[in-house]
């Protein structure tokens, strides 16, 4: 499964360019078996998730090119409604193709994701909302079997604004002639960027980013090839400025849009790194010991995103002072917490809730990533960390980080990594 091996006491200094949003990217994939045409995306990020999003697209017929982070995708060749189940289980986030599937052929069958590592994740709300769009859904043997009898338009209210749900919901609804109505939507700017590319496919949709999302239904009759450019990646963003936030550092990360998260630069800001904005560039420079934050709560979008949650309380175990950090987004999304134990890290977790007490230093150990963010968390514990660590089972962390190893080098990391 892969290892990286990390020299610790290491100071950050130079440029890193941020990738393409894997958030907005899964989801734009996904989008673009609605209809059958041709599309240039670029700033995919190259991630393993992508590539399985792409290879579940082209088992399903559609021709996909994938080079320099632009993916050129001809989806006029979909032949099945069948998304392979094989794939479904590497990816969880492939369920949204439920929705622009049943558009595009009326019906689906997708394996019923199951919890992963960082929690149960159902998908009831997005079950919801479809059934009250007019879509069947039975579930058998772990399927989930969908057929459209009468697609139907209609007002839609979300318990709780699920990311996956909102956008399984609009990518069924754009072609369902008559207006839906989607209130408390999730409102990330990945929801923003997946309604700027259905509007570009010629689709009509509005609201993004606020409490109503409204989409008055069409059928597309121009099937030109639609060119679009993904946004890039505040997650990505935000754990390379907590890496410079837990060390002695100056760097300049680029190609960012600042609004995307406001909530993690404050949290450094609050700390006192010196963060400065120039031209879709931030330069975070710290050459002290960072201030605990009295409290972190992750919340939906605007709030502070459970997406970096693991990576910002890594760069507090090495804080002056008491941080609380709770997690109320996913019920199990502490797994980082006893890796860093065996770093030096002191937290106590109680349920949700992590009190991490700062220390003057890690000490390097062997650990192993448990999912996605919480394994990149290890890696910015291990850089600060005195003496050489290794993090295991990274083909979690690759999932979301393009070019991790080589960025980070250009940082002045020395970081290698190992097959085993
Ligand atoms: C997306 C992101 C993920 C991020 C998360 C929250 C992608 C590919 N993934 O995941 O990186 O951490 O948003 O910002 O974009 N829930 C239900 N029922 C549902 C749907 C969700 O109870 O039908 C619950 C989930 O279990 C979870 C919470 O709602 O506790 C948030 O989930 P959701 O916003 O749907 O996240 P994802 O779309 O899975």
């Amino acid at each position: 499964m892969g290892s990286f091996i990390v020299e610790g006491r290491n100071s950050l200094e130079g440029i890193v360019d941020i990738g393409g949003s894997k958030n907005a990217a899964l989801p734009i994939l996904a989008s673009t078996v609605i209809t059958g045409r041709e599309y240039i995306i670029e700033n995919i990020p190259d991630i393993e998730d992508v590539k399985d999003m792409l290879e579940i697209l082209s088992s399903m017929g559609c021709s996909v090119q994938f080079e320099n982070d632009i993916a050129l995708i001809d989806t006029r060749g979909l032949n099945t409604h069948i998304v392979p189940e094989k794939l479904v289980r590497k990816i969880r986030s492939s369920i949204i193709l439920m929705g622009a599937v049943l558009q595009r052929t009326g019906k689906v069958e997708v394996a019923y994701p199951g919890g992963c590592e960082i929690g149960l994740r159902p998908i009831d709300l997005h079950l919801k909302g479809l059934r009250k769009l007019g879509v069947e859904i039975t579930e058998k043997n772990g399927l989930l079997i969908g057929s459209v009898n009468e697609p139907a338009s209609c007002d839609i209210h979300l318990d709780y604004p699920s990311v996956g749900a909102t956008e399984n919901i609009m990518l069924f609804a754009v072609g369902n002639t008559g207006k839906t109505t989607i209130y408390n939507p999730a409102r990330e700017p990945e929801i923003t960027d997946l309604q700027n590319f259905l509007n570009i496919c010629g689709f009509c949709v509005t609201g993004a980013g606020t409490g109503i999302i409204t989409i008055e239904g069409k059928r597309i009759e121009n099937t030109d090839t639609v060119e679009y450019k993904i946004i890039s990646d505040r997650i990505e963003a935000g754990t390379y400025l907590s890496a410079a936030a837990s060390m002695k550092s100056k760097i300049y990360i680029r190609n960012i849009e600042k609004s995307h998260f406001k909530s993690i630069t404050s949290i450094y800001e609050d700390a006192g790194c010196e963060i400065r904005e120039t031209h879709g560039t931030i330069v975070i420079a710290n050459n002290k010991r960072i201030k605990a934050i009295e409290k972190i709560t992750t919340q939906p979008y605007p709030g502070f995103p459970t997406d970096m949650q693991a990576q910002v309380m890594a760069s507090m175990t090495v804080a002056d002072g008491i941080s609380i950090i709770e997690e109320t987004v996913f019920d199990s999304r502490l797994k980082h917490v006893p890796e860093l134990q065996k770093m030096g890290a002191n937290i106590t977790t109680i349920g949700r809730v992590a009190v991490v007490e700062g220390v003057e230093k890690l000490f390097s150990a062997e650990v192993e990533a448990k999912d996605l963010r919480g394994g990149a968390a290890l890696v910015i514990a291990a850089l600060g960390a005195e003496g050489t660590s290794k993090i295991n089972n990274i083909h979690h962390i690759k999932r979301g980080y393009e070019k991790f190893i080589y960025k980070l080098q250009n940082l002045g990391v020395i970081i290698t990594e190992t097959a085993r």
